[in-house]
C-alpha cells in the first residue's frame, strides 16, 4: 500500500491508474467467463472480488488519496466492480441454469420402464395350507404339539407297536441317522436315531409330556427313501392329530374329520371309512373324502368325467382309527379309562388335488412361477 498522499493534486497510486483497474476488472470478467461450473466460479469470485482481490486492495488506497483523485479513482473502482459484480451475476446465473438442467437430465426417473423391484418374499403354499389345517383344530381347542424331525428310533416305531421285523423299518423307507446305542429297549434309551417317517411319534411325545386329556395336531416334514419324480418326493408334509380321552369313540373321529374336510372345502363335504392295518391303531381304517369337484356326481357317469377323483367320486386322504391300547400302555395311559382317535395325512397330496397340481417337483422347486398364483400371504 502507498503512503498516504497528503498533496492536493491528483496522484497517480500504480494501483489505481485507469489502466491497471480495467486490467483488473478484464481479468475478473475473464476468470468468470472461464468457470466451467460453480466451484470454479466461487473460487474465481473470492479471488476476485474477496477481500485480497486486486480490486479490494485497490479500493482501500482510495482512503488515502486528496478529495478530487479519491472521487475520481472511487468513481473508476465503483465502476469496475459493479461491472464485475454483474458478470458475476450473470455468470452465476447461467452455470445454475446449466447445473440445473444437467440434474434435471442425471437424476430423471424414467417411469415407464419396467418394474425391476425384488418382491417381497412370501411363505410356501404347502406351509400356509399346513397352517390352514392345523387351524380348523386350533378354533376346536386342539393344541399344536411338535417332535424331532431326527427322532428315536423308539419313538418313530416301537412304541407306536411297530414289531421289529416291520417292512417300514427296511431300507427302502427309513433314513437311519444312527444305530441302536445299546440300552433300555423298553424305552427310547439307547434307541437308534432315524428321519422320522410320519408325525405319528408326536403322538407319543404329546403323550407322555401332557396331561391327560390331550388333544393335539401335529404339522410337520418328514422323510422316506424314495425318489423325486412326479408323485414322490423323499421330504414330504403330514399333519397328524390325536385326541385321548375318556370315552371317545369311532363316531368322534368321524365327526372331526367331516368337520375338517367341511371347513377346507365346503359344507356340503363329507368323509368315509374304509378298512384298514396301522400297528397304532385298532381298529385302523384309511379315510377318504368325497370329491370336492364333482361331489360324486362322476361315479357311473360317462357324460361327466372328473380329472380330479378319476370319476371314483372319492379322494384317498389318509390313515386313522382308534389309538391302539399297545400305544396307551407304552405312553403309560390306562386303556381301561382312557380311549383315543387318531389320523394322519400328507399335506402335499392335498395341496396337489386342491389345486390341480400334476407334479409334486414344482412343490418343491422353489420357482416363483408356481408359487406367485398362491398370493403373497404372509
Ligand atoms: N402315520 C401313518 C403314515 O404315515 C398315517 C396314519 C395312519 C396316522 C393312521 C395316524 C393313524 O394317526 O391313526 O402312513
Amino acid at each position: 500500500m502507498s503512503a498516504p498522499n497528503k498533496s492536493y493534486d491528483p496522484v497517480e497510486v500504480e494501483a489505481l491508474k485507469p489502466e491497471e483497474i480495467e486490467r483488473m476488472r478484464d481479468e475478473a470478467l475473464a476468470a468468470f467467463a472461464a468457470a466451467a461450473d460453480l466451484q470454479q466460479l466461487q473460487e474465481a469470485k473470492t479471488a476476485h472480488t474477496g477481500g485480497t482481490s486486486p480490486l479490494a486492495l485497490a479500493n482501500r488506497e482510495i482512503g488515502a488519496l486528496p478529495p478530487q483523485a479519491k472521487a475520481e479513482a472511487g468513481k473508476r473502482v465503483g465502476q469496475a466492480r459493479g461491472a464485475v459484480n454483474k458478470a458475476l451475476a450473470v455468470r452465476q446465473s447461467e452455470l445454475e441454469a446449466e447445473r440445473d438442467a444437467r440434474v434435471l437430465v442425471e437424476e430423471s426417473v424414467d417411469v415407464t420402464l419396467p418394474y425391476d423391484r425384488t418382491p417381497p418374499g412370501a411363505r410356501h403354499p404347502l406351509t400356509t395350507f399346513m397352517e390352514r389345517v392345523a387351524d380348523v383344530f386350533v378354533a376346536m381347542g386342539y393344541e399344536i404339539a411338535e417332535g424331532p424331525e431326527a427322532e428315536a428310533e423308539w419313538f418313530n416305531f416301537d412304541a407306536l407297536n411297530f414289531t421289529p421285523d416291520h417292512p417300514a423299518r427296511q431300507m427302502q423307507d427309513t433314513f437311519f441317522v444312527q444305530g441302536p446305542q445299546g440300552g433300555d429297549a423298553a424305552d427310547e434309551s439307547g434307541s437308534g436315531i432315524v428321519l422320522r417317517t410320519h408325525t405319528s411319534p408326536v403322538q407319543v411325545r404329546a403323550l407322555l409330556a401332557r396331561e391327560l386329556p390331550v388333544y393335539v395336531v401335529c404339522p410337520g416334514r418328514v422323510y422316506r427313501t424314495d425318489e423325486l419324480d412326479a408323485t414322490h418326493t423323499p421330504v414330504f408334509h403330514q399333519i397328524e392329530l390325536l385326541a385321548v380321552d375318556e370315552g371317545l369313540t369311532m363316531s368322534d373321529l368321524k365327526g372331526t374329520l367331516d368337520h375338517m374336510v367341511q371347513s377346507l372345502f365346503g359344507p356340503d363335504m363329507k368323509t368315509r371309512l374304509r378298512p384298514n392295518y396301522f400297528p397304532f391303531t385298532e381298529p385302523s381304517a384309511e379315510m377318504d373324502m368325497l370329491c370336492y369337484v364333482c361331489k360324486g356326481a362322476s361315479v357311473g357317469n360317462p357324460d361327466r368325467p372328473c380329472r380330479t377323483c378319476s370319476s371314483e367320486g372319492w379322494i384317498e386322504l389318509g390313515g386313522c382309527g382308534m389309538v391302539n391300547p399297545r400305544v396307551l400302555i407304552a405312553c403309560g395311559v390306562d386303556p381301561e379309562k382312557y380311549s383315543g382317535f387318531a389320523f394322519g395325512f400328507g399335506i402335499e397330496r392335498m395341496l396337489m388335488f386342491r389345486h390341480n397340481i400334476e407334479d409334486m417337483r414344482d412343490m418343491v422347486e422353489a420357482d416363483v412361477r408356481f408359487t406367485r398364483p398362491f398370493g403373497m400371504e404372509i
